[in-house]
């Protein structure tokens, strides 16, 4: 067993989290990685309304008895997103541990913290988890650039973002961005982190709701297939390579290109049915990190945990042990 912090604030058994994912932050996933002692998180904004999040919610809660939480990614979206509804649904369905990301999380604390939730902040840079701290949250989630999804504009990797966070920041800190393996977990806390987050190794695995050959792709892919799109218009994003995020990249590029250009290939929905849904691997933009390359198999959740935690145990307590004092 590793206890850190993070174990602590949250009731886990291990301290390993899997970040909330558009599309794959269900039940069926987050169940599955409770059930294997780890911290998973639905996605709000996955169900379309708040009232679905509240079915989705009670689905959750009767696979499993075991702490879950909700994703709340807060976002610029041309429809206006009803994140207050959201947020009641929470507090009220009792859920005690939430996932915010995207913008500032200090409009959702009053209420989180009046309820007994505890909030974990996903932020990509120093400063914003600082800032964050400040406004009150629990815990921090530090995405370095190896990440899937918005890793910032500041370009900086897990090895050097990890130990900055953790030098300024009181609050548990978990290690997120291009983690898949024991390895990576031992090296998240020698690094000072209390605990890692994983999305794209919860990709592949048998729970995740997504089309087989998305999970195939994962084990194919290497640490080179992904590309950074979005880049020009200041909202930078990685997702796996294939080609349509080529054609993104390459449209992106032309003098004078703006965001409509490349809309209908960016569309979010146009990634979800045909890539996660239907499994056609061209069919539109989906999201997968540097982690790629360090995904051999597709494994059950509890499979991915225990591994994952058994392997960190033997590198803390076997091969690094026996490098001293020699
Ligand atoms: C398919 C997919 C969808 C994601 N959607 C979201 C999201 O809606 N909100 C969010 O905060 N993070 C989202 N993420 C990011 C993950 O929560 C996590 O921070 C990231 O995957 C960590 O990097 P890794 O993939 O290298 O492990 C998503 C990741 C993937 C793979």
């Amino acid at each position: 067993m590793i206890r850190t912090r993070i174990t602590e604030l949250f009731g886990i058994d291990h301290p390993v989290v899997c970040g909330g994912m558009t599309g794959l932050g269900t039940a069926a996933l987050v169940s599955a990685v409770a059930d294997a002692g780890a911290l998973g998180f639905l996605t709000a904004l996955t169900q379309p309304r708040p009232e679905d999040l509240a079915k989705e919610i009670a689905r959750t809660q009767e696979r499993t008895d075991r702490p879950f939480g909700v994703n709340l990614t807060i976002l610029p979206t041309i429809r206006p997103v009803p994140y207050d509804e959201y947020r009641a649904v929470i507090v009220e369905s009792g859920v005690k541990i939430v996932e915010t990301a995207g913008s500032d999380p200090a409009p959702h604390l009053p209420d989180f913290h009046a309820a007994g939730v505890k909030v974990l902040h996903k932020a990509t840079s120093v400063r914003h988890a600082l800032s964050a701290e400040r406004k009150g949250v629990d815990a921090i989630s530090i995405d370095g650039f190896e990440c899937t999804g918005h890793p910032g504009e500041d370009d900086i990797p897990g090895l050097v973002l990890i130990p900055a966070a953790v030098a300024k920041l009181s609050v548990p800190v978990i290690a997120s961005g291009g983690i898949a393996t024991g390895s990576g977990l031992a090296a998240a806390l020698a690094l000072g982190a209390d605990g890692v987050n994983m999305g794209t190794r919860f990709m592949a695995t048998a729970e995740a709701p997504v089309h087989e050959n998305v999970k195939r792709q994962i084990v194919a892919n290497g640490e080179r297939d992904t590309l950074l799109v979005f880049r020009e218009f200041h909202n930078t994003a990685r997702v796996a390579r294939n080609s349509v995020s080529e054609q993104i990249r390459e449209i992106s590029r032309r003098p004078g290109a703006t965001f409509a250009d490349i809309a209908d290939l960016a569309s979010g929905v146009r990634g979800r049915e045909n890539v996660l849904g239907a499994g056609d691997m061209e069919g539109g933009l989906w999201w997968a990190s540097q982690a790629q390359g360090l995904i051999n198999d597709i494994d059950t959740c509890a499979g991915v945990v225990s591994r994952v935690v058994s392997e960190a145990e033997e590198i803390i307590s076997r091969r690094l042990p026996s490098l001293v004092g020699r």
